[in-house]
């Protein structure tokens, strides 16, 4: 998988600290608890892991780090090359480009309400968002062969630590220059987990702005939630119930990609990935793992004509005999999970 191409720093470090870092203050072990922002509309608070809580420090290091094409062997790559905030924190190609310009297999989700979102990668094999960010910046596949997946961390450290601008920002955020990259993981899932989508027209009409969804939309949700039943799997305020279903994407290729099954040796997971959040989702096309649904009529069509038929296909996936009319309502109602929370992002303009 080309995203698991990147692996550390490929430059040299760089010696020139900014100077806005070495104005920030030293970190106070006494300072008082933050208070993380509130999510929007339709958003609960998130549950910040009592391993690592939310500080805005941290935030605004993961932010350096999350943008910083260092973090690529050859300098080319950021987080946001494949998860870009003006593409709704993904990079609208139906597959990811990695290093070298290799194709993977996969679709690069968005970071939008990952805080929500344990479990990650469309088979789940990352347990945190900590977790799966050192999978990206250490992968030793870019290294020599000799080097294991321990040395390609130690790499990364070690050039972060010949960044004196990084050093501060770790010190404020972590109270240490000692740093490992369980520290890097840290701070890059702390800024993840500020990137939100919620106070979308659904939100508001939730709310009792009745007039905030147009006629189509709300036909389009009695769809979803009613005769459809999509909130079979897309349940709850993040549309997911982090299950795993096949519903047949990919299974007419000549070898599959068997998703979950990978993880869990279970039959009964073969082809199944994760249901995926449905906020923004007009903006996060293509759509499914593998990037093969272009567009929102697409997918409806898809599930209209009753998924892709393969032995493991969930029993909820069955033709739907909807009308013209009920296919637009759908795809309107998608498209008013449209929100707000992620927009302001932006890369920061220097790094140190
Ligand atoms: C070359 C493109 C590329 C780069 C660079 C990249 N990613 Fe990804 N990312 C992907 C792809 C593709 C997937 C899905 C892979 C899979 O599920 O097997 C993914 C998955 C994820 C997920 C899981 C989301 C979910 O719904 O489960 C998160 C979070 C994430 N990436 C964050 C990051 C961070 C943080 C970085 C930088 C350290 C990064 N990515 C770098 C392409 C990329
Ligand atoms: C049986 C569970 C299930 C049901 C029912 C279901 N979905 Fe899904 N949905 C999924 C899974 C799993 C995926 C990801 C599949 C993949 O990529 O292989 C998905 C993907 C999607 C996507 C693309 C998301 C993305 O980020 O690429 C959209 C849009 C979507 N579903 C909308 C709907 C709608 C609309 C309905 C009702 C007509 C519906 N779903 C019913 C499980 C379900």
């Amino acid at each position: 998988m080309t995203f698991r191409k990147l692996a550390c720093f490929g430059i040299p470090a760089l010696a020139l600290p900014l100077l806005v870092a070495n104005l920030l203050p030293v970190f106070s072990a006494d300072a008082p608890a933050e208070k993380p922002p509130k999510p929007p509309l339709g958003l609960p608070p998130v549950q910040w892991p009592e391993d690592n809580p939310y500080s805005a420090a941290k935030v605004e290091l993961g932010r350096f780090l999350y943008f910083d094409t260092r973090l690529s062997a050859d300098s080319k790559l950021s987080c946001a090359s494949c998860h870009a905030p003006e593409k709704a924190f993904t990079d609208g190609a139906p597959v990811s480009t990695g290093i070298g310009g290799q194709k993977g297999g996969r679709s690069a989700p968005t970071v939008i309400n990952q805080a929500w979102n344990t479990w990650q990668f469309w088979d789940g094999r990352a347990a945190s968002l900590e977790d799966q960010a050192k999978g990206p910046i250490a992968n030793p596949i870019e290294m020599t062969s000799e080097k294991t997946s321990d040395e390609a961390h130690a790499a990364v450290v070690k050039r972060l630590k010949g960044v004196p601008g990084y050093m501060k920002m770790f010190e404020k955020s972590f109270g240490t220059r000692d740093i490992t990259i369980d520290h890097v993981a840290k701070a890059i899932a702390t800024f993840e987990r500020t990137v939100y989508s919620g106070n979308a027209p659904f939100d508001r009409y939730n709310e009792g702005d009745k007039k905030a969804m147009s006629d189509s939309q709300v036909r389009g949700m009695n769809l979803f939630f009613n005769k459809v039943a999509c909130d079979s799997c897309h349940l709850g305020f993040n549309f997911t119930d982090g299950s795993y279903e096949n519903i047949g994407i990919g299974m007419d290729k000549p070898t599959p990609d068997l998703g979950r099954f990978v993880v869990s040796q279970k039959d009964e997971d073969t082809g199944a990935f994760k249901t995926p959040t449905l906020r923004d989702i007009e903006h996060t096309g293509p759509y499914m793992h593998d990037g093969s649904l272009k567009t929102l009529a697409d997918v409806v069509e898809h599930y209209n004509k009753g998924g892709i038929k393969n032995k493991h296909l969930n029993q909820r996936i069955k033709p739907l005999n909807l009308s013209d009319q009920d296919k637009k309502d759908l795809v309107e109602f998608l498209k008013a999970l449209s929100g707000e929370g992620w927009q302001q992002i932006k890369a920061p303009e220097k790094f140190p």
